[in-house]
């Protein structure tokens, strides 16, 4: 018997996990936000540290996709990418970015407005270092988001580069990270009834963050 999907606009799901209030939170949202990284590590959240990506071009055009948190310090989140990608491009034309996360089994999402910028070329050494030999092969032979007449160009990048490097590979020029500086931290947990909890951090100018409530 054939199986018939769900009407999309009858899939709904009623958030009853758990509540979030201001003392939960309190003042420090990095320290939030680990404390709820390794919450969702331990609920074997999938892709735990994936997180969508905004960014803006120089015309005011939106792009979004999933990238990898790589490092969370005092100063911002990173991720490592090609820089002569699309997202590339657009954050050196604008560098205000937006990221999400989506922790689907602990019923959270977390939103963070910021300012992108490139980490230093040994923060980038480091990391690239510690990627398996086909990623760091893989970097070399992909031209991110440029248009490529078929697979072969990638397989045929791959061995060129493969035959040049061995397994001393460099890391390319054009490949490396971002650190986004968040100015805006929210913190979302489902709630029954769409009555949802958002408590909204802002960074004032004294540096000092602001904490808030937002109606769901
Ligand atoms: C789960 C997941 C993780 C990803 N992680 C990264 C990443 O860390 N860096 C990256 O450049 N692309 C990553 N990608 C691919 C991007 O979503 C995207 O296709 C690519 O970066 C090109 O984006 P752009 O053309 O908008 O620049 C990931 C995709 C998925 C689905």
């Amino acid at each position: 018997m054939a199986v018939s999907p769900q009407n999309i606009a009858d899939i709904r799901k009623d958030y009853q996990l758990a509540a979030l209030d201001e003392k939960t939170v309190g003042d420090d949202p990095f320290a939030f936000f680990h404390k709820w990284f390794a919450e969702a590590q331990i609920s074997h959240a999938d892709e735990v540290n994936a997180m969508a990506l905004a960014t803006v071009n120089a015309m005011g055009i939106p792009h979004a996709r999933i990238v990898l948190l790589k490092g969370l310090d005092e100063k911002g989140f990173v991720f490592f990418t090609n820089y002569n990608s699309v997202k590339g491009q657009d954050i050196s034309e604008n560098p205000n970015v937006s990221l999400v996360f989506f922790w689907k089994e602990l019923e959270r999402q977390v939103c963070i407005e910021g300012v992108a910028e490139k980490v230093s070329a040994e923060e980038s050494d480091a990391y690239f270092a510690s990627r398996p030999e086909g990623s760091r092969l893989g970097a070399w032979a992909s031209p991110q988001s440029q248009l490529i007449p078929g697979r072969a160009v990638l397989d045929e990048n791959y061995n060129k580069y493969q035959q040049e490097f061995g397994s001393d590979i460099p890391r390319p020029l054009h490949w490396g990270g971002y650190r986004v500086i968040p100015t805006q931290i929210e913190f979302w947990q489902g709630r029954s009834s769409r009555m949802h909890d958002r408590i909204f951090f802002t960074l004032d100018a004294d540096g000092s963050w602001q904490k808030n409530r937002l109606a769901p």
